[in-house]
């Protein structure tokens, strides 16, 4: 199983993206709620001189879950370890990590949905009372000691909420959840990323950018950089209406912003499964994408759109999915059920 990763995700573009990455809570742009509890549990653990309470931040990707973790150790002044579920194997594998902490660290652990069961359970003391159990061999004669650990704060990242188990979640003193941000947010967010990257920009430029930008803002960063290429290479440099139209065309990126591999999901729906329920692992393989990457990266975002639904039996493209193809839809007796579970 590969990891999911955004369709923006090369190393080049990683390296750009630490550079545009906010770094203090007042950079950080839109979801205001979210800012103003954490602002409130960061201003109270400095005031009681306390590590802050664990941490677990939840959303799609690219909406700023990594970005929030090292705000959280730079605005207490704490150290960042950063590690993933996939990478904590064995109870070993925690052992290293959690015995090498400094009192008051923060611990990032991205993709925390990915834990091992058993490493997920030695997790919850050391959550909990900031302490650790080493078995030391094994059988009969098998021992444990118990360690202290110093006080630290874990966040933890996940795409997907549903896959952490209920006593990990219940160990976080805060769970928050990261929403798709409004085109308001992600035009600030590229007016930023404009003065860093120092790109010429007009606000047409920048609103059209970010209306095509998936509500996400590592895309609103990605989609930056590609129309200043085009805008270097076909125009005079400056970024305005009309070439954020032609260079977004050119790259592939559509008026809602869906870009080829969502146009080939919408399309399998419609015109090789005519319009579904087609199963979720069927359509990953018709776009030659892995089921969780179609699941986390691409369906939220065709969900939140009104293009996809999910029904019991597989997923189902809705009228304005025909419609954003240009092609008709066949006519049911019956429509499909959403599924009330989700
Ligand atoms: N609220 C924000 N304000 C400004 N820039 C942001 C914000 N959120 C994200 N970004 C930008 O988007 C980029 C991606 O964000 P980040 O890496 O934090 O996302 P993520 O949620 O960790 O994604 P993934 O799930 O793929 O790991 C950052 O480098 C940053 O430049
Ligand atoms: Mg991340």
């Amino acid at each position: 199983m590969g990891r999911p990763v955004a369709p923006t995700a090369d190393p080049v573009e990683s390296a750009e993206e630490v550079h545009l990455r906010p770094r203090r809570l007042a950079e950080f742009v839109g979801q205001a709620q979210l800012k103003e509890h954490l602002e409130i549990m960061l201003e109270a653990a400095r005031r009681r001189d306390q590590p802050v309470d664990h941490l677990l931040f939840a959303g799609p990707p690219g909406l700023g879950k990594t970005s929030l973790a090292g705000i959280v150790a730079n605005e207490v002044g704490a150290g960042l370890r950063v590690t993933s579920g996939p990478a904590l194997v064995r109870a070993g594998d925690l052992a290293a990590v959690l015995t090498n902490l400094v009192e008051g660290d923060v611990l990032f652990v991205d993709e925390i949905h990915r834990l091992g069961r058993a490493v997920e359970e030695i997790l919850y003391p050391a959550m909990e009372d900031f302490q650790f159990d080493i078995v030391l061999g094994k059988g009969p004669s098998a021992r444990t000691i118990r360690l202290d650990l110093p006080r630290f704060t874990l966040v933890g990242a996940t795409t997907r909420t549903g896959l952490i188990t209920g006593p990990l979640r219940d160990r976080f003193g805060f769970v928050a959840r990261l929403d798709y941000y409004d085109p308001a947010d992600l035009e600030d967010i590229i007016g930023r990323s404009a003065r860093i990257l120092d790109v010429a920009i007009d606000r047409d430029g920048a609103a059209e950018i970010a209306r095509r930008s998936r509500g996400t803002p590592r895309i609103a960063n990605r989609l930056l950089k590609r129309v200043r290429d085009f805008a270097e290479v076909r125009g005079d440099g400056t970024v305005d209406l009309g070439v954020a139209r032609r260079g977004l065309e050119l790259f592939g990126v559509d008026d809602l912003g869906l870009d080829k591999v969502d146009r080939a999901i919408l399309d399998a729906v419609c015109a090789r499964f005519g319009g579904g329920p087609v199963g979720l692992s069927t359509l990953a393989v018709s776009v030659g994408e892995e089921t969780d990457t179609v699941e986390d990266v691409y369906e939220p975002f065709l969900l939140q759109l009104g293009l996809l639904m999910r029904t019991p039996r597989g997923r189902v493209a809705t009228q304005q999915a025909w419609d954003h193809l240009g092609l008709s839809a066949p006519v049911l007796d019956r429509p499909p059920e959403p599924d009330p579970l989700f």
